[in-house]
């Protein structure tokens, strides 16, 4: 069975086919699904898709992109929702320097609050980055002090290199469908530099829809061909990929049964 660990049932494209959706979990080879918030609305309904539906858990956060929206009455609502069980993580949080769509400055501030809110709730953060790997590093080894619940970079797109100095700080690591395309050189060799241990997959739904499905809505139940690329990237067989990562997301995130 594989868990998803990254995925967006919250969002309108997904939203409507929720019930059939996770219906179809047992039938697809699914466990358990994250729904990952990344602003208040989205946040909310993540909590309440995690209440409605027993193999759904819910991260909540302020995306890099909507830092600009974040202020203490929303830190304040996020400890809320976090008092649920089911809400497994803070997150998605992070640096989006591709994009830009909040200022810098602005990004690095939300990004830090969220990362003293989680390690307050006793809770491990979900964190996206794109293009800003470097920034990020530094803000994490500076706090570093305040990831001892863990921390997950999802959609991984930094290099090798990279995840040397990530894993001093003990980071998990998420891949999903960039691994199928046919570009993905840099993602996959980041694959195959990861610690086994510390190795997770994910749809990162409606969005980056894995080889052959290119231009379909991306949905949970084609997490499969994520784990194929994985297992024949890693040269273990699918069974034993499905072990090691549903073993790795239930160590991460302890709130998960
Ligand atoms: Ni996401």
């Amino acid at each position: 069975m594989m868990i998803d660990t990254h995925c967006h049932l919250n969002d309108e494209k997904l939203l409507p086919e929720a019930d059939r959706i996770v219906a179809e979990f047992p039938e697809v080879g699914i466990e358990s699904a994250i729904c990952v918030g990344y602003d208040m609305p989205s946040s909310e309904k993540a909590v309440e898709l995690a209440k409605k539906y027993a193999p759904v858990f819910a991260a909540v956060g302020i995306h890099p992109h909507d830092a600009v929206t974040a202020d203490y009455d929303k830190y304040d609502r996020l400890a809320e929702l976090s008092s649920s069980e089911k809400v497994v993580a803070i997150g998605e949080i992070g640096l989006d320097y591709h994009y830009d769509l909040s200022p810098r400055a602005i990004q690095k501030g939300a990004f830090r609050e969220q990362i003293e809110l989680a390690q307050a709730l006793g809770l491990p953060v979900i964190l996206h980055v794109r293009e800003a790997y470097e920034e990020a590093r530094q803000i994490l080894y500076e706090m570093s002090s305040y990831l001892s619940n863990g921390l997950l970079l999802h959609c991984y797109s930094g290099s090798a290199e990279m995840v040397r100095d990530f894993s001093r700080l003990d980071a998990y690591y998420a891949f999903g469908g960039a691994i199928t395309f046919n570009n993905a050189k840099r993602n996959v060799e980041a694959l195959a530099a990861v610690p086994r241990d510390r190795l997770l997959l994910e749809t990162d739904c409606p969005y980056m829809t894995p080889v052959p499905l290119r231009g379909k809505t991306n949905e949970p139940k084609y997490i499969g061909y994520v784990f194929d690329k994985a297992a024949e990237v890693l040269g273990i067989e699918r069974s034993e990929l499905e072990e090691l990562t549903t073993n790795n997301a239930k160590r991460l995130f302890i709130r998960m049964k």
